[in-house]
């Protein structure tokens, strides 16, 4: 892996952003030879990329040759099938076709019933801290927990198949680590995606365990007939997809970078407590301040000119949320965690465009009810000792956060 951008050294995960504000200056649009792709530095650049057709959504080919350098898979790979139709990675007509099919689950009705769900289990997991308990590791103990029963709970994955989905999507993001490292071999990742397939069709089919009733699959399964745009093949596909997103490391990261943002401006837990305008943008000024996936992916359908730069066709292009996030011609002191800021909503943590994510109201409600519950309890915390982060700029999140109670 080459050392020539500064993007790929593993010291600056744990702060990279006066890196990107020195290459946004210098070379907003940047070569990284790690990630064997165009890093794109500043809002406009990355806001007009995630909607700009000549960026291909449809990248995982060349995705293959960056995180896997001369490797090929047969076309009729898990893996070519599964990219090729899923909304992540597809584009219009067929990206809206797929994205139309798991409407039922994302419905104003649904969101309204996963928020009383997530208030509740939120609530839960809060009350669970022991009495007495003074100090903790808030990752392993609060921001790993509220996702999985999230995803019990709301999304209806079967508490009994935890054990076997949890590991299976684990070993597959890792796929996302760039530029740091490919921690596990591509027959490995091969392995697990064919193994979720399997365990989603079951699934639908009824045969694992109990979906709880209003849940996001159980209402995916009712509707499954109707979409003639959609064979069933698609469906299972968008499970898989649905499975790996609910279990990535983005809504823990976000958890667990915002509990630290907290826990260093303390003056921002006043705030959330004193005014009801901060505890709703609590969520949108988490993922700014700290977006957990720092980077996502396009490739050049055709040569185009970016940030002075040409990007021939068929290049990669990695559009660096993170950095466009504190762009300060978009946000003032872009590296103030500040509640009471006005255009916090403007951040892309969450792409934007056809991609913009399908659980992004989840995520909000998790972050929205997460807070409420642990300051209503600990309205005090603070560190207590050096948080650790995960060596992964693309998900970036932290690996422990020791916190006082207070
Ligand atoms: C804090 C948590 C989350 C973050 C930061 C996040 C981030 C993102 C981003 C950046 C994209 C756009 C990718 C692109 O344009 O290339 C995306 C898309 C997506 N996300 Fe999330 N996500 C989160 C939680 C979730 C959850 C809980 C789900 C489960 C439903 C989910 C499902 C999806 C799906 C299905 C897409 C693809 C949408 C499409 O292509 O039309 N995400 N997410």
């Amino acid at each position: 892996m080459s050392k020539s951008s500064p993007l790929s050294d593993p010291d600056i995960i744990s702060d990279p952003y006066p890196v990107y504000a020195a290459l946004a200056e210098r070379e907003p649009v940047h070569w990284c030879e790690g990630l064997n792709a165009w890093a794109v530095m500043k809002y406009a650049d990355c806001a007009d990329g995630l909607k700009d057709p000549r960026l291909k959504a449809e990248r995982m080919e060349e995705i293959l040759d960056v995180k896997f350098p001369g490797h090929s898979l047969p076309p009729d790979s898990i893996y070519h099938r599964f990219t090729k139709n899923v909304m992540m990675y597809t584009d219009p007509p067929r990206h809206d076709a797929l994205r139309r099919s798991t409407r039922a689950g994302f419905t104003r009705a649904a969101h309204e019933h996963y928020s009383h769900v997530i208030e509740r289990v939120a609530q839960e997991l809060v009350a669970a801290i022991p009495r007495g308990a003074k100090e903790i590791d808030a990752v392993s103990a609060l921001a790993a927990k509220l996702p999985v029963s999230a995803a019990v709970h709301a999304f209806g994955v079967p508490e009994e198949d935890l054990d076997f989905v949890i590991p299976r999507v684990d070993a597959l993001m890792t796929y996302w680590s760039g530029p740091q490292a490919q921690p596990v071999a591509l027959d490995r990742l091969i392995e697990h995606l064919e193994d979720l397939h399997v365990y989603s069709l079951e699934l639908l089919q009824g045969k694992r365990g109990r979906v709880l009733p209003e849940t996001v699959i159980a209402r995916l399964a009712a509707d499954q007939q109707s979409h003639a745009d959609c064979t069933p093949e698609q469906t299972v596909h968008q499970i898989v997809l649905l499975l790996t997103a609910l279990f990535a490391p983005t809504t823990p990261g976000s958890l667990s970078s915002g509990m630290l943002s907290f826990a260093t401006n303390q003056d921002q837990i006043d705030r959330f407590l004193a005014d009801r305008a901060c505890v709703d943008n609590t969520a949108n000024e988490v993922v700014r301040y700290n977006a957990s996936n720092q980077f996502t992916w396009r490739a050049a359908a055709t040569a185009i000119d970016m940030g002075g730069v040409r990007i021939e066709k068929g290049q990669s292009v990695a559009l660096f949320l993170g950095a466009a996030n504190r762009d300060p011609h978009v946000f003032e002191r872009p590296d103030a965690f500040d509640l009471d800021r006005r255009n916090s909503g403007r951040h892309l943590s969450f792409g934007a465009g056809p991609h913009s994510c399908l659980g992004r109201q989840i995520a909000g409600l998790e972050l929205k009810w997460f807070f409420v519950a642990l300051f209503a309890r600990f309205p005090g915390i603070h560190l207590a000792g050096e948080p650790t982060w995960n060596s992964n700029l693309e998900f970036r999140s932290l690996r422990s956060l020791p916190l006082v109670l207070g």
